[in-house]
This record gives C-alpha cells, sequence and structure tokens, in this order.
C-alpha cells in the first residue's frame, strides 16, 4: 500500500487544463510537461502520482479503485455512468452536446423515423427518450460530422466547442442536449480510506476555481 494518491487524467484537450489547474493550487506538474510516451508521474511535491488515460478509462480506473481520483469530462459521465462521486465541475473544458443537422433540413418536418449518428448513443437516446421521439442511433467512433454528409444519417447528437467543425462541414446546430465541463471524481472507498488527504486537493482546486470564475 502506499500511501499516495492516484488520480487519473484524461489525456489530451483536457490534459494541459488540470495541469494549469493543479499548478495554480501549488502542486509542482513539471514532470507532466514533457510525459514522452510514459503514463504515471509523480508529482515531486505533492503526493500524488497522475495517470494519462483515455476519457472512458479514467472512469474504469476510479471504479476499479485503481485510482483514487479522476478528471473527466461530462459528457463521458453522462455516456458511460458508474459509480463514484463527482465532487466538483472544474469550470474548464467547456462545451455543449448539440443537435446538428444538414442546413436546410427540417429536421422535425417528417413522420419517418430519423436516424441519428453518434459517438454518445446512450446520451442521444436519453435525450430523444426524454421527448417522447423513436430515432434509429448509429454508432460512430469518430468524426460523425461524416454520417449526415455521407447520406447515413438525417442528424449528430455530437460534442460542440467553438462550432467550427459543424460550419465546415455544413451543419447547423438545432438544438443543445446538455452543457458538459470537466469533473473531479473519487473513488467512493478512496473517500474514506483518504478522507484528509483527498479533502486536501479537493479544496485546493476548489479555491482555484473559484478564482477563476
Ligand atoms: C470533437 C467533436 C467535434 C469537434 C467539435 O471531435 O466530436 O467533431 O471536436 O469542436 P469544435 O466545435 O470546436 O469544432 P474531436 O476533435 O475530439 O475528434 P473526433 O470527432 O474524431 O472524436
Amino acid at each position: 500500500m502506499t500511501d499516495r494518491l492516484r488520480i487519473a487524467l484524461t489525456k489530451g484537450r483536457l490534459q494541459k487544463k488540470s495541469m494549469d489547474l493543479f499548478t495554480r493550487a501549488g502542486l509542482d506538474c513539471e514532470p507532466l510537461e514533457n510525459p514522452g510516451r510514459r503514463l504515471i508521474h509523480s508529482l515531486p511535491n505533492y503526493p500524488l502520482d497522475a495517470v494519462l488515460a483515455k476519457a472512458p478509462d479514467v472512469i474504469t480506473y476510479v471504479e476499479h479503485g485503481v485510482c483514487d481520483l479522476g478528471i473527466v469530462g461530462k459528457d463521458t459521465i453522462l455516456e458511460k455512468g458508474g459509480s463514484f462521486y463527482e465532487v466538483l465541475d472544474l469550470g474548464f473544458g467547456a462545451c455543449r452536446f448539440a443537435l446538428a443537422v444538414p442546413e436546410g433540413r427540417d429536421f422535425y418536418g417528417s413522420y419517418k423515423t430519423r436516424t441519428i449518428a453518434s459517438k454518445y448513443p446512450n446520451v442521444t437516446r436519453a435525450f430523444f427518450e426524454q421527448k417522447g421521439m423513436d430515432v434509429d442511433i448509429i454508432k460512430i467512433e469518430g468524426s460523425v460530422e461524416l454520417a449526415p454528409l455521407l447520406g447515413l444519417a438525417d442528424g449528430i447528437v455530437d460534442i460542440v466547442e467553438t462550432g467550427a467543425t459543424l460550419a465546415a462541414n455544413g451543419l447547423i446546430p438545432i438544438e443543445t442536449v446538455v452543457r458538459v465541463s470537466a469533473r473531479l471524481i473519487v473513488n467512493t472507498a478512496s473517500m474514506k480510506l483518504h478522507k484528509a488527504e483527498i479533502a486536501d486537493l479537493i479544496a485546493r482546486c476548489e479555491r482555484e476555481v473559484r478564482s477563476a470564475t
């Protein structure tokens, strides 16, 4: 057993912002600046090891307790679900899920069952269920914007940050499904076993999140 905490950070867009937050909170993130291919990094001035993982895997590692904490987007949390504490909205990584359709398409103007492509079938299903609307959902792994352009789907449910990808592909966002941002999550057992250490880390992050807003 180690008395160091372990946190899973989502690689990519959220990684740099997570490091910036930690740095402002007094944690030396130098080992994460140039991580190379190495996936676990110990912070030198705080008892924390950072694990770099894909978003859904952050949840898996935290749920199974091999990581005490994680930073992951609410988009992944909504899609994957799971059992853990979601303790803090970190504010960064803010974007939205939107329903988007080809420009000029009257999406609601037909009785035919619509086909929606998405990387997030569960979020998509919940959105249309709450509308009482029956749709066919096709799971796509990336560059979902292609599906309506190729004639596979009538629309997409996807993450929109700047809107540039939609615009570049002739798609118009017609409805916001839900707003999302990065969240700090904690394993339920770790929360009890490492109460004081986790409380310190949450408090440091919370202070910085508050001062940034
Ligand atoms: C995400 C999302 C959109 C794009 C939105 O894709 O799925 O395609 O970013 O960003 P924008 O509104 O700023 O243009 P990502 O880059 O993660 O790649 P992927 O589609 O291949 O998963």
